[in-house]
């Protein structure tokens, strides 16, 4: 965690300072690498908009659309010689240049709010503590533990902040057949990790009044603060009427960090893998090892969930999830303090609250234990992975992956397998699926030199301001070869 939260915490009154520093330096490693691109591509924007959802909301989920001859991604082992895009004849529509786009006034309004550190109680806590700029928006505001923590002492979420990158991108909560041969409809999408909540502007309310995150007492405080910060006249310029009545306040704080998390500079695609996918750049032979063992079914078959397609050139069809929901049976993170109660659960996408009216119930107990799948863009600068923030090294996920069904005792030492899903859902987690129905003793998936490729591919997935943070990680993890 590089973040001080105490040194940001101290901020009695609102003053210009905090945000000039905080986006100065988020400005100055985000925008120098999204400055480097743009400097590269000549000439002014064109930006290829994506065919999936904009604002978090109004559009078909799960309908990335791909070319038919790239979803129909080989998985054999001669892939790792594959020739890259360049070398073979564009599958879709040439796509114009890369650039990302630099904030519209509107999208600086929800930046100021997003980094706004009096937007809490006591004030200190921001968005951005939580969602750290420099860790690519994920982050849990200096906790130890593996979940966030809140603005007051001794306060924590209940759950490992995700990044909210590539947020535009998931589609409101929704059943929908998964496979075509299937004939149960599946849950899809929603923001966090039991979606909760279809849009951003939605979501916000969230945080800033739940006790163990933001603390806000009432809507007439928030309107208040952001009367007197020093963004108002933007605010109120951008979206009119902003400043008049705290349920108008509370709308444009809404619809602005909406229109900020789903810009395209919340989803710039800037990662070597992106330039992979464009023909721009080669992946060494580690890193195409690992990408094959990533989509390969008899190896990591990540693909299946965690969604790519490397035949398109298109990036906005590999987000690396399908925004299905999976019980992946991840072990009890034993450093929360809130479980030394063991009859305290995170039961996920069965505690929603479902809307009236609607004719599939996300409340019903077989879905209890599972959790929307991530995306695994910029999972490498992550410091906390899975909804309890159980593990610190992504080698060691990718290694649960592989031992969790043949050497369980690996990763549930203290004996019931599953042991963070009560006993009566346990029957739900994933065995059928691959990499994870295995029998015990049975050999693993993967062996170590798949791991470590599947880490050395997951690296590539990160963007250009973050790839100097991949060193940093790497190098912890090649000193703590305590990996099953
Ligand atoms: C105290 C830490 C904390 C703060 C502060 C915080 N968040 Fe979060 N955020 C989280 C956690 C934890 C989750 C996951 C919640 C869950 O799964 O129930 C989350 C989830 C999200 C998501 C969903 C991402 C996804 O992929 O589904 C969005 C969007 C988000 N936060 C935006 C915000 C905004 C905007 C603010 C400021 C108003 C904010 N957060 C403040 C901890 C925090
Ligand atoms: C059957 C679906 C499925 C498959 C297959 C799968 N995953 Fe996942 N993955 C998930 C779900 C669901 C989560 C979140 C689980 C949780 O937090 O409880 C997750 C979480 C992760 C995370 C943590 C991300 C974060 O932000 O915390 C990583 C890394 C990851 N998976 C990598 C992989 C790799 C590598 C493979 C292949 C070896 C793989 N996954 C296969 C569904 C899947």
């Amino acid at each position: 965690m590089t973040r001080g939260p105490a040194s940001e915490t101290q901020t009695p009154t609102p003053t210009p300072l905090w945000a000039a520093a905080q986006s100065r330096r988020w400005q100055s490693s985000v925008t120098a690498a999204v400055c480097s691109v743009l400097c590269v591509v000549l000439g002014a924007c064109s930006k290829h908009a994506p065919e999936s959802g904009s604002g978090g909301g109004e559009t078909q989920p799960n309908r990335l659309t791909v070319s038919p001859a790239s979803s129909q991604a080989s998985t054999s082992a001669g892939e790792a010689t594959r020739p890259v895009a360049a070398e073979r004849a564009p599958i879709v529509d040439p796509i114009p240049p890369h650039t990302v786009p630099a904030l519209t006034a509107r999208e600086k309004v929800g930046q100021s709010i997003f980094l706004d550190t009096t937007l809490s109680n006591p004030p200190g806590t921001s968005c951005a503590s939580c969602h750290d700029p420099d860790t690519a928006f994920s982050g849990n505001n200096g906790s130890a533990s593996g979940v966030a923590r809140g603005s007051r002492p001794g306060h924590f979420a209940r759950r490992n902040a995700p990044s909210v990158m590539y947020v535009k991108f998931v589609p409101p909560f929704h059943f929908a057949l998964e496979d075509d041969d299937d004939v149960a409809e599946s849950p899809f999408g929603g923001l966090t990790w039991s979606g909760r909540a279809d849009t951003v502007a939605e979501f916000a309310r969230l945080p800033l009044f739940d006790a163990d995150e933001m603390n806000n007492a009432s809507e007439a405080e928030v309107a208040r603060k952001l009367r007197g910060s020093p963004y108002a006249a933007d605010l109120a310029r951008e979206f009119p009427g902003a400043l008049e009545t705290p349920a108008a306040s509370m709308k444009a704080l809404g619809e602005a960090l909406q229109v900020f998390l789903t810009s395209d500079t919340m989803s710039p695609f800037t990662s070597k893998f992106d330039d992979f996918l464009r023909g721009k750049a080669r992946l060494s032979p580690l890193e195409m090892k690992g990408l094959t063992a990533f989509e390969n079914r008899a190896k990591g078959a990540c693909n299946h969930c965690h969604q790519m397609y490397p035949h398109s050139n298109r990036p906005e069809s590999s987000l690396f999830t399908t925004y299905a929901y999976d019980a992946v049976g991840v072990p009890r993170n034993r450093a929360i303090a809130a479980n030394a109660d063991p009859e305290r659960y995170d039961l996920g996408l069965c505690e929603r609250k479902q809307k009236a009216g609607r004719p599939l119930d996300s409340s019903d107990p077989k879905w209890c234990g599972s959790f929307r799948i991530p995306s695994l863009r910029n999972v490498a600068v992550r410091q906390r992975f899975m909804h309890n923030g159980v593990f610190t090294k992504l080698r060691d996920v990718v290694a649960f992956y592989a031992t969790r069904s043949t050497n369980p005792d690996l990763w549930y030492p203290h004996g019931a397998r599953f042991d963070d899903v009560p006993d009566r859902y346990r029957s739900n987690v994933n065995t059928l699926s691959f990499p994870y129905n295995r029998r015990e003793r049975d050999p693993p998936a993967l062996d170590d030199a798949d791991i470590d490729a599947i880490v050395a591919f997951l690296q590539t997935l990160t963007d250009e301001p973050y790839r100097s943070r991949i060193a940093l990680a790497a190098a912890h993890t090649a000193s703590n070869e305590t990996t099953p």
